[in-house]
């Protein structure tokens, strides 16, 4: 397994370019399903994650193929509406098949997820609204099985709670269904209103995706896409951490504000000044950052995803800050390998308090999870000395290229192979 080595102290300065969204590019990917022909998706991120998604979306019947950022999807040949277990335990996402197959097959084979790192994460919110749609779920043998007699038909659905993918999902079915779907309480993350524009071009009706209240008027056939996939607000806010916890000066092109006003009034809480520049983002940061409090939430609080990240930039600052994460009930994993750095945080169920220390110092470390993974690299670029990042297949699931990235704005890091 690839490790990444870093010898930190230096801080970032330069220019560095966001790749297109995974979590944009995976539900867009799956809305391809819903439209015989070609489609096409530009600026795609070149990712385990990714690729993942195309061997499932492959395995079903469809012709798959990438090239340089641009990937094409053949979905006439959708013979075998299956997601076999061996692909979905890598990567949760692929769950984003079910609305889609059920809707444009009359059914659907889909393995359940199973646990994960992070939190348990049903995926009880996409069976409930499917079922409204008239789907019939079965569970059996560890897989999903959902039938609909013709097509599915619209229906209202409260969601219990804002659910990224349960939106996702739903929005895709109801596309296809028989008259107006209403959806309650849904996600309103920018990655939902990506896939809700990707699919309006696909000739669907939808009103209101971006507020909590989306309305679907079904059609009867969809066409192919041809998309641009949105900037990655995670990578983002990523790169936008490391010049903070760096004391540097980075301008992440392709950074758009209102992805992240949560994060970046964190970042100026802290000390930093981030100005929106006409390319993207500016962060400017301080010696050292001031602590701050925050709690993660979903769109537009502050992102369960980046808290991990913001957490290593606290465990250098200024004094003591609260952090409360609402959104996983299990996304603490970094803060025993940052302790591991010299990090001072107590965790005390879904609250954890960062007490700021002078400097972290370089250790080999490792993380369970893409993000906390990312936090890791972070704390590494303010050490001292050597730390070394095991287990980055985690990071290259969801960061395109970190380390030459990270490089390029004077940071010593390299990747060594195994
Ligand atoms: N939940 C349920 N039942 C459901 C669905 C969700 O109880 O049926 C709970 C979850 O367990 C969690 C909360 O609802 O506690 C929110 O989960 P959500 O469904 O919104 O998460 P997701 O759709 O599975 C997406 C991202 C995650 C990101 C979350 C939250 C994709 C492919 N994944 O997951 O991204 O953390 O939203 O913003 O879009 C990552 O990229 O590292 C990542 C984990």
């Amino acid at each position: 397994m690839d490790s990444i080595e870093i010898e930190g102290g230096r801080p970032l300065h330069g220019e560095v370019t966001v790749s297109g969204s995974k979590n944009a590019t995976l539900p867009q990917i799956a809305a391809a399903l819903l439209a015989p022909g070609r489609s096409t998706f530009r600026n795609v991120p070149d990712l385990a994650d990714i690729r993942t998604m195309g061997r499932l979306i492959a395995n079903m019947g469809p012709l798959v193929s990438s090239d340089r950022g641009t990937l094409s999807i053949d979905a006439t040949d959708l013979s075998n509406p299956e997601a076999p277990y061996e692909l979905v335990k890598t990567m949760r996402a692929s769950v984003l098949v079910l609305g889609p197959l059920v809707a444009r097959c009359g059914r659907a084979r889909v393995s359940l997820p199973g646990g994960c790192a992070i939190g348990a994460r049903p995926i009880d919110q996409h069976l409930k609204a499917l079922q409204a749609l008239g789907a019939r779920i079965e569970l059996t043998h560890g897989y999903v099985e959902a039938q609909s007699d013709g097509r599915l038909r619209g229906g209202r659905v409260l969601f219990d709670l804002p659910t990224v993918t349960g939106t996702e999902n739903l929005l895709m079915a109801a596309a296809l269904a028989d008259g107006e779907t209403v959806l309650e309480n849904c996600a309103r993350e920018p990655e939902v209103v990506a896939l809700a524009e990707a699919l309006v071009s696909m000739g669907a009706r939808i009103e209101g995706a971006g507020s909590s209240t989306i309305h679907i008027q079904g059609v009867a056939a969809l066409r192919p896409l041809d998309r641009a996939v949105i900037p990655d607000r995670i990578e983002a806010g990523t790169l936008l951490a490391a010049a903070a916890i760096t004391g540097g000066d980075v301008l992440v092109r392709g950074a758009r504000a209102v992805d992240l006003e949560a994060a970046i009034a964190k970042l100026r809480e802290a000390g930093a000044a981030i100005t929106e520049e006409p390319a993207g983002l500016r962060c400017k940061a301080p010696a050292r950052l001031d602590a701050v409090d925050f709690i993660t939430a979903p769109f537009p609080g502050f992102p369960t995803d980046l808290q991990a990240q913001l957490m290593a930039c606290l465990s250098v600052a200024r004094g003591a800050s609260r952090v409360v994460e609402t959104v996983f009930e299990n996304r603490f994993m970094h803060v025993q390998e940052l302790a591991r750095m010299g990090a001072d945080i107590a965790v005390d169920g879904h609250t954890a308090v960062v007490r700021g220390v002078e400097r972290l110092s370089g250790a080999p470390v490792m993380a369970t999870d893409l993000r906390a993974s990312a936090s890791l690299v972070l704390a590494g670029l303010r050490a001292e000395g050597k730390t070394i990042v095991q287990r980055v297949y985690h990071l290259d699931r969801g960061y395109e290229g970190l380390e030459q990235k990270l490089a390029g704005l004077g940071a010593r890091i390299r990747r060594i192979k195994a």
